[in-house]
């Protein structure tokens, strides 16, 4: 009897005992290399599907013959990029030969685009294939699966059980405490071109959670110009020759009034109806540098509009309207490629936009945006600590939310002030103004919620080593030891935080991970356009050889200097004259936190 009662007693235990070595999901050690796949099998085991990964091996770890030459003969990303970024004299000579010209671009969008899975995978839901997954679109896709659910850390096995407090790692490591100005001489026309652009496909659902989206274009599709609905964009055309609505202000056009385009526009209470400005996108109207952007695309449709209908007498004004769209969303891409990218990379290789590079490879014209594009691009390091606007200063609290500046000062009076002040450095820590240090704390928060995985298993799938301390990573040795103490371990070191804190390239706004990370999505996303592709890209499709001319020689500065009466100083650095001036300024201690 009392023999049962012992036995009874310790059945639990040993359930427990066995349950706590056998219940770890292996799936959580992340065994399976170089993209295989890794499936639960039985209760306990694991299989790792290997096809088409080069490598085989119950861990898809022995890589083939192929795969060796392969692996042996790639460069380092950080000996390319040093390559790219010096020697001009040799990049000069090759620029004189087509040929070499071509491949290299070629070379450039196959290898980035490559490395995104199109069509796409797995979303937060769905950590395996479905077509709930495929289908619907109101999901960011992901490049990596979620975190098993049921695994001992939140980042897998390693680190500890609870991740580090998220203000406490804001406030020490990513909160500016001094303006560290870009290296690469990057400024706010470039910063707010950033924030412009990309809003029209990164927009989270947060009624819906983290992993949705508001964006259903999932890319280039100028919806943050024309409107993310039918119906909106019906309420901001004009319905003549394809314009949009406009209004005149002291003989200048810009944008329209609400009262005029009832549509939702994000404003502050207090603001009468007639000072709300309508815009593609709900939440523009509250910073003057989204504001400048909207103003200058909005001169431009009207301006392509006027062309097309001399060209074209007898269009109606929906395919006036229709083939502006596209112009602009060419021109779009061509200024992200040959200007943005162009100034970001610091590359001396000149980059151009030229679709026809991609018409014999195999190349998918489809793009799905994926959550970790959308965390990786919060880059409000490039903010500073107050606004400068011919010559006044505007902290935070008079430049957000501040509707009038754009109406009072002009276009070309903001665009000069903004290609002259200097942004700050994305990389390195420490840059963020403490009036936007919560979006940080946000994103962190949104990629717990998302249980994206570690950062070393993302530098896996781009091809890079993963770091095996967090001095590798940061390049010093303080730092480094704060947030060993705070992680535990560098593999369970969190995606965002990593991306800000690595160590940047020497002279550069950011560092590898960065570099290799964004370029595949950027690439994708543009090159993937339906424009781009062989049935669209042609003449016709922008009402002519004008129109396509439009595209093809497209400049941030011509789209500057074509929409206003006088040409300002226009560009994403700042001249090389006033660059010490915005550095001083920001170096005086009145204005440091
Ligand atoms: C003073 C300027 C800025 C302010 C006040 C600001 C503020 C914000 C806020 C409040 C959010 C929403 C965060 C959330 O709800 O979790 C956000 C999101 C975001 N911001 Fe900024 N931001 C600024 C500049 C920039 C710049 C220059 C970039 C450059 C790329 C940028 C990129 C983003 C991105 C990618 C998101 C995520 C968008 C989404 O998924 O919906 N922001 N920002
Ligand atoms: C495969 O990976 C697991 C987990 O990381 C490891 O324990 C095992 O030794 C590996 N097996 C082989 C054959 O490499
Ligand atoms: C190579 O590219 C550069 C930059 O686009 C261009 O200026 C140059 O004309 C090109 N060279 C040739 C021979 O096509
Ligand atoms: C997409 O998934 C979400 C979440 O399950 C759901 O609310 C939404 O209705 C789905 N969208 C479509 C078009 O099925
Ligand atoms: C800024 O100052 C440095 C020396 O402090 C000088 O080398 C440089 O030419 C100046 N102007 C720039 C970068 O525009």
């Amino acid at each position: 009897m009392e023999a049962a009662k012992m036995i009874l007693l310790l059945v639990p235990f040993c359930f427990l005992k066995v349950a706590d070595t056998t219940a770890i999901n292996p799936c959580c050690y992340y065994p399976c290399q170089n993209k295989g796949v890794c499936v639960n099998v039985g209760k306990d085991g694991y299989e790792c599907d290997c096809t088409r990964t080069g490598y085989y091996g119950v861990n898809c770890s022995i890589p083939s013959f192929w795969s060796s030459v392969h692996k042996f003969l790639k460069p380092s990303p950080s000996f390319v990029h040093h390559i790219l970024t010096h020697y001009q004299w040799f990049w000069d000579i090759l620029a004189g030969i087509s040929f070499i010209n071509d491949s290299l671009m070629r070379y450039v969008l196959t290898a980035r685009s490559n490395l995104i899975p199109s069509p796409p995978t797995y979303n937060s839901d769905y950590n395996y294939l479905s077509w709930e997954g495929y289908a619907n679109v109101s999901y960011f896709t992901r490049l990596l699966p979620p975190v098993p659910k049921d695994c001992p850390t939140p980042t897998g096995t390693q680190g500890y059980t609870e991740l580090p407090d998220v203000k406490q790692l804001a406030e020490k490591f990513l909160l500016r405490r001094k303006f560290i100005p870009d290296p690469q001489g990057t400024n706010l026309m470039f910063a707010f071109f950033a924030q412009h652009f990309t809003h029209q496909f990164l927009r989270t659902d947060f009624d819906r959670g983290p992993g949705f989206t508001k964006a259903l274009g999932h890319g280039v599709d100028l919806s943050h110009v024309y409107g993310g609905s039918l119906e909106r964009q019906h309420h901001l055309r004009l319905f003549k020759d394809g314009k949009l609505k406009y209004q005149v202000v002291n003989g200048d056009v810009f944008l329209p009034s609400v009262t005029d385009v009832p549509i939702k526009m994000k404003y502050p209470h207090t603001l009468p109806e007639e000072k709300r400005l309508a815009i593609g996108h709900d939440l523009f109207g509250l910073i003057p540098g989204l504001m400048m952007y909207a103003t200058l695309w909005l001169r431009e449709h009207n301006r392509v509009c006027d062309i097309l209908k001399g060209e074209h007498p007898t269009w109606s004004d929906e395919q006036l309207f229709q083939t502006a769209r596209l112009i602009l969303i060419g021109e779009t891409i061509k200024i992200v490629i040959e200007d943005y990218v162009q100034h970001l990379s610091g590359y001396n290789f000149k980059m151009t936009f030229n679709p026809e590079l991609l018409f014999h490879e195999h190349f998918q014209y489809r793009n799905r945006i994926a959550v970790e594009f959308d965390h990786l691009y919060h880059w409000h390091p490039l903010m500073p600590n107050s606004f400068i606007i011919k010559g006044q200063e505007f902290p935070y609290e008079e430049f957000l939310f501040n509707t009038e500046i754009l109406l009072n000062v002009g276009l070309e009076a903001l665009v000069e002030s903004f290609s002259k002040q200097r942004a700050g450095r994305i990389g390195g820590g420490k840059n963020i103004h403490e009036n936007i240090l919560p979006v940080s704390i946000g994103v962190i928060e949104h990629g717990r919620q998302l249980r994206l995985q570690p950062f070393n298993q993302y530098r896996k799938w781009f091809g890079l080593t993963p770091y095996k301390s967090f001095q590798e990573l940061t390049g010093e040795t303080e730092v480094a030891a704060q947030l060993e103490k705070l992680y535990g371990h560098i593999d369970a070191m969190e995606f965002f935080p990593a991306l800000l804190l690595e160590a940047p390239y020497e002279n550069a706004i950011f560092g590898e991970s960065m570099v290799e990370m964004g370029a595949p999505f950027s690439l994708k996303g543009l090159m993937g356009n339906p424009i781009c592709s062989p049935d669209y890209w042609k003449p016709s499709t922008f009402g002519g050889k004008t129109g396509f001319d439009i595209v093809k020689t497209a400049t941030l500065e011509k789209l500057v200097c074509l929409n206003v009466k006088k040409c300002p100083y226009v560009a994403f650095h700042v001249p090389h004259d006033v660059d010490n001036e915005s550095e001083r300024r920001e170096r005086e201690p009145s204005t440091e936190l």
